[in-house]
This record gives structure tokens, C-alpha cells and sequence, in this order.
């Protein structure tokens, strides 16, 4: 018996709203299947069904063995070590003790062979976002199971990192597991895997070898159309248009981040690349004072004026926002609905007249949002935690903007996006730099830079070590400047 799943007939609603309609499909021993779909397609779903997590309404699941999924959001425990959070539920003992040095060991050969050093002694609360992701995908690396479903482990990977975490999937496929890997990054869903599955509002619409697929291929499959080009044309900033922001000699108390100096235009769009661990978002949050992250020295200009405010939130009304890469971190509350999480920040400002808060304000504005991005909720009462990945993204965008800003960093505004929506993002970018609004483009993509921005910064072991623009800017140049050999 080769199959390892068998689907048959898989529906699934969540109150009046279906989901999955009718959804086939099998998985043979040692076959990797990459599943694509547009936010909200119903991806994590099929993966929280296969799993057991949720239950279906009709249909059959028949699972030969073992199934692990790597959750889109992450699971790690806070107050837990890494290594226990590794071993969760299956921790080695001997002699009825727990084996913690072997466990240790295992953990850490583990983070070699996908080329990270992450302490496995540290806690899973000292992480950043790209050592969550890592510290989850050697957890389900480590389990021997038939089938492994992976929800978009690389959103916050560097090409390297993914390359190595792919050659480990590719050992285990040649082992005879089966995999389902999610993601909509078409070109890596194309490199690593045997055929490609489509989900379009919870049907499945195609599934195809992927020898002779095309990224685009794929993309008008997932949308039912064709796409327009991935990205808009660049926005091109005049060399004496006035400097609007500026940032001199910045270093953060966690010495992550050291003598940063570097300014953006009125209406430029500035890329910041670097690979993980490099100090782009320390650079981000210590800007912003995010997750308590202080400044040490150095100073910050916007239009001129010396911005002294020392919190998040008198910074976000001094005319900065932030996109912050971690979504349910620092980004958005989870449990609070959509119209709530977009007009957090500025509710005393907008939403509010003598200390009373007018909610149905809130909800008006919110609509406008949900138009203006296409985030496909129920209404703005709904809670964020029952949105896929990619519309939570969207509200977090909406809530960055809420605030009327000057200045926006973005920290991988794309995370987790889909396609065409992504698109949707870039013009919006592109749109707000039109405005006036200065951009920071803060991204493991390097597509997505090259794409955007005619000047890039690239960053290396906390400081600024590069910048390229123009016709120089390139793959090649970028992670020169990236792997600080140039
Ligand atoms: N617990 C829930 N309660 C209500 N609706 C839900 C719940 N979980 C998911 N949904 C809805 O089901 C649809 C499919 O969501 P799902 O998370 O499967 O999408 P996805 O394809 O993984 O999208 P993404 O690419 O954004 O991660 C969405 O419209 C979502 O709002
Ligand atoms: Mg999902």
C-alpha cells in the first residue's frame, strides 16, 4: 500500500460559511506536494483537518501512519527552553530520568544541519521571529512521521536558509515520507516539490506534475485570471527631493544594532536587506521603541525636528508606524476584533470626543479598510484569530496606516500574502510614497526589494554595511554586501 493519505469528498464549513467543498485528493510514500491558494483559500484548514485538529463536515480522511503539522502561527511555549519545547511530548529519558543533555545534543546537530546557532538552553521568549520559525521546523523535523504538512515555514527565511531546510525535506522524501508544503512563494513551491495542488475557495481546481509549471502558471491558477505583473513600476525619487528622514549614529542598549546612520526621501521607497540575524528589525524596533527595545545613543529627524519621544506610542503619533513582522507578537491583538486592532493606536485621536469612544466611527473606518484591502472577513466584530494568515497581515497594514504617518517601516509587509494581494500591497506602497510618506522596505526577499526600490541598504551584523542603487542593485551585489565579503 503506497498511499499515505487518501481524501475523499472533504467538506467543511465554519457556521454559514464553507470553507472546503468537496475536496479529493491522494499522497503517495515519498511524494512532496506543494498547496497553493490565495488568503483564505482554505490551506490551513485542509492542514488543521488532515491533522485531526478539526473535524469535517462530510467526507473521508484515511491517513496510513503518523501525521505531524508545522502550524502557520507558532505554538512554541514561552516560559519553555528551546530544547523543551523540541521535545514536547516526547522527551528522551533513561533509566526513567530525562535524558536533557541528549535531547540538547540532538537539538543542536539539528540547528547545524539547517546552518543556524540557536542555543538550545535559551528560552523560546528570547527568539526572534526567524529563530521561532527555525526552533518549529526542527521540531517537526525530529518527528518520525509518515506524513509531514509544513504551513509556510519560509515566510521569514533567507533564500540560504531555505535551501538548507529544502535539502533535509528532500533526505526525508528519499526516506519515504510523504510531505505537504505550504507556501506562497511559487518559485520555492515549484524547486522543491513533485506536483502542485490548487485550492480556489475551498475547491480544489487543479493538481498538476510540476515539470513545465510556471510561477505565473500557478499564480492564474490560484486567482482564476490572468495577473498582472508582479510588481508596479518603481517610484523614482529626484536627487534633491528633501530628506525627510533621518537617522544618525543609532545603537541599541542590546548592542544589536550599532552606529546605524542612513536618511530617506520624501517619497522614497528604501529597501533594507540583510540575512536573518542581522539587525533589520532590531533596527526597526529600536526606532520605534517596540518590545522595550531601548536606544542607547543616536539621533532621529523627522522633516528636521529632533523626535524625542521615548514609547511606542508617542512615536506612532510623532508620525512613524511600523509593520511589525511579528504579527501576533507585537502587531495585533488576536483575541479583539478586526475594527478594534485597526483603531487601537489612534483612538483617542480619531475615534473618540470628550473620553467617549464612538464605536460606530471605529466600524465605519474599519469598513473602509476591509474595502480598500480586500481583507476578507465576515464583518469588522469578528475576531482577527479566525482570519487566515494573510488577511491578519492586512489589518495589521490597516492599523500601521490608521495613524496618518510620514515615515512607515515596513518589516516583511508580505508575510505570508498571497499573489495577488501581494500586488495589492506593493501599490499600496507605492501609493503612500506618491503621498509624500517616506518607506522603509524591510524584507528577506530579495525579489521583493529588487522589485520596489531604486536604493537598497544592506545590513550586516548589526551595522550598515552596504548600499547599492540603480542598475546596481542585484542578487549577486546585495548578498556580497549581506555575507559582509564586500
Ligand atoms: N476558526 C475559524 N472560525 C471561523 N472562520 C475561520 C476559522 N478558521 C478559518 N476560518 C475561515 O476559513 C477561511 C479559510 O482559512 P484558512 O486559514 O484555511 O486559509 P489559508 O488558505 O490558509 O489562507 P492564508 O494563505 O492567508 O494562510 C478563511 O476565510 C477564514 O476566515
Ligand atoms: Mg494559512
Amino acid at each position: 500500500m503506497d498511499d499515505v493519505l487518501i481524501i475523499d469528498d472533504l467538506t467543511k464549513s465554519f457556521g454559514a460559511t464553507p470553507v472546503l467543498s468537496g475536496v479529493t485528493l491522494t499522497l503517495k510514500r515519498g511524494q512532496i506536494l506543494g498547496l497553493a491558494g490565495e488568503n483564505g483559500a482554505g490551506k490551513s484548514t485542509l492542514a488543521n483537518l488532515i491533522s485531526g485538529r478539526l473535524k469535517a463536515d462530510s467526507g473521508s480522511i484515511r491517513l496510513n501512519g503518523s501525521c505531524y503539522v508545522l502550524p502557520q502561527e507558532f505554538s512554541l511555549i514561552p516560559t519553555l527552553t528551546v530544547c523543551d519545547n523540541i521535545f514536547l511530548g516526547r522527551e528522551r529519558s533513561r533509566f526513567g530520568v530525562l535524558d536533557t543533555r541528549a535531547m540538547c545534543r540532538r537539538a543542536k546537530e539539528l540547528f547545524a544541519e539547517l546552518g543556524c546557532a540557536i542555543d538550545p538552553e535559551r528560552m523560546a521568549s528570547t527568539l526572534s521571529v526567524a529563530e521561532k520559525q527555525m526552533t518549529e521546523i526542527a521540531k517537526s523535523l525530529l518527528f518520525d512521521s509518515n506524513l509531514l504538512i509544513l504551513d509556510e515555514p519560509t515566510t521569514v527565511l533567507s533564500r540560504q536558509e531555505t535551501e538548507k531546510l529544502f535539502s533535509l525535506l528532500r533526505q526525508l522524501r528519499d526516506k519515504g515520507t510523504a510531505i505537504i508544503f505550504v507556501t506562497h512563494k511559487l518559485d520555492e513551491m515549484l524547486s522543491l516539490c513533485d506536483e502542485v495542488a490548487v485550492l480556489r475557495d475551498g475547491v480544489l481546481v487543479s493538481q498538476n506534475k510540476t515539470s513545465g509549471l510556471t510561477p505565473y502558471d500557478v499564480a492564474c491558477k490560484m486567482v482564476g485570471r490572468n495577473l498582472a505583473q508582479a510588481f508596479p513600476e518603481k517610484t523614482i525619487v529626484p536627487e534633491d527631493a528633501p530628506v525627510r528622514f533621518v537617522v544618525e549614529h543609532l545603537s541599541s542598549a542590546d548592542g544589536l544594532v550599532k552606529d546605524v546612520s542612513f536618511f530617506i526621501r520624501r517619497g522614497e521607497i528604501l529597501g533594507l536587506a540583510g540575512l536573518a540575524g542581522a539587525g533589520r528589525t532590531e533596527l526597526a524596533e529600536t526606532i520605534c521603541c517596540l518590545r522595550k527595545r531601548k536606544k542607547k545613543s543616536g539621533v532621529i529627524r523627522i522633516d528636521g525636528k529632533v523626535l524625542t519621544a521615548q514609547t511606542p506610542q508617542k512615536i506612532f503619533h510623532s508620525g512613524i508606524s511600523c509593520l511589525s513582522e511579528d504579527r501576533q507578537g507585537t502587531a495585533l491583538l488576536t483575541e479583539q476584533t478586526v475594527y478594534e486592532n485597526i483603531t487601537l493606536t489612534s483612538l483617542l485621536q480619531k475615534y473618540s470626543s470628550w473620553g467617549i469612544v464612538s464605536k460606530k466611527k471605529q466600524i465605519c473606518s474599519a469598513q473602509e479598510y476591509i474595502k480598500l484591502f480586500r481583507i476578507k472577513c465576515e464583518s469588522p466584530e469578528v475576531a482577527v484569530s479566525g482570519l487566515s494568515g494573510g488577511n491578519q497581515q492586512k489589518v495589521a497594514l490597516a492599523k500601521g496606516l490608521d495613524t496618518d504617518p510620514v515615515v512607515f517601516l515596513f518589516d516583511e509587509p508580505t508575510r505570508g500574502v498571497d499573489v495577488g494581494a501581494r500586488r495589492e500591497i506593493y501599490d499600496f506602497i507605492h501609493e503612500l510614497a506618491a503621498q509624500g510618506v517616506s518607506c522603509l522596505l524591510i524584507s528577506s526577499d530579495l525579489q521583493e526589494i529588487i522589485g520596489n526600490c531604486t536604493r537598497v541598504l544592506v545590513m550586516h551584523n548589526g551595522t550598515i554595511r552596504g548600499e547599492v542603487s540603480g542598475n546596481d542593485i542585484s542578487e549577486e551585489n546585495i548578498i556580497l554586501y549581506a555575507a559582509g565579503v564586500k
